[in-house]
């Protein structure tokens, strides 16, 4: 497996387009597909179900990474697990039991997952870290791919990656929104390593392909602010 991985978030691919459209994420070394689930109450916007899940996971060998935009995301994180998610990620912003909901995670069979809104300090969720497989940090506020980086969530991942160093090293810090071949470099320099990406992937003017390899050569490009060691 890759060390740093790119994750096509999958609504903004042409929907009907989806077969050609997952089969080009893999053919350009996709490493997960992002489901941005969405419920018009936790964020403004209504995206997708347990049913397109299920789609996918036909469509792909993929590990499916749900991304749960949702309020009580308790009540349905067995449909998810049963549609076929690979990975549930919930905001701690909807969940008062945020302990248990991780533990119900992983005893679905998923990898569990955590976020937080760039306005949630990352103190909101150290209490459980140590249960985390992954850690989102969101890096614009969620509810529509297309929105500019927030430069300040760059602080956030290195303060997180500091604390996962000593509370559980092998969790994953994904980072999620705004993230192009520009914004990719400053997340990977503070620690993140599973990186999200509708538009840069979807609009790519090039294609899925081009998007899909600008970001793996943002991740493999050598860091401009340091010298060669040769
Ligand atoms: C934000 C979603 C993201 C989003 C990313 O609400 O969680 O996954 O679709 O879109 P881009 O990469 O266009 O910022
Ligand atoms: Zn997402």
């Amino acid at each position: 497996m890759n060390k740093y991985l790119i994750a096509p978030s999958i609504v903004s691919a042409d929907f009907l387009e989806l077969k050609s459209a997952i089969a080009a994420c893999e053919s350009a070394g996709a490493d997960w597909l992002h489901v941005d689930v969405m419920d018009g109450h936790f964020v403004p916007n209504l995206t997708m179900g347990p049913f397109l899940v299920e789609t996918f996971q036909r469509a792909t060998k993929l590990p499916l990474d749900v991304h749960l935009m949702i309020e009580q995301p308790e009540r349905y994180l067995e449909g998810f697990a049963k549609a076929g998610a690979s990975h549930l990620t919930v905001h701690v912003e909807t969940c008062p039991h945020l302990h248990r909901t991780l533990q119900h995670i992983k005893s679905l069979g998923c990898k569990a997952g955590v976020t937080l809104n760039p306005g949630t300090p990352v103190s909101a969720i150290e209490p459980v870290l140590h249960l985390a497989d992954i850690v989102l940090v969101m890096s614009v506020n969620p509810g529509f791919s297309g929105q500019a980086f927030l430069p300040e969530t760059v602080g956030k991942v290195s303060h997180l990656r500091a604390l996962l160093q000593v509370l559980n090293p092998a969790a994953w810090i994904e980072v999620d929104g705004g993230i192009s071949a520009e914004t990719l470099p400053k997340m990977k320099d503070a620690g993140a390593n599973v990186f999200v990406a509708a538009s840069a992937v979807f609009h790519h003017p090039e294609g899925i392909e081009a998007g899909i390899k600008a970001l793996r050569d943002s991740i493999n490009q050598f860091p401009p602010n340091r010298t060669r060691n040769i």
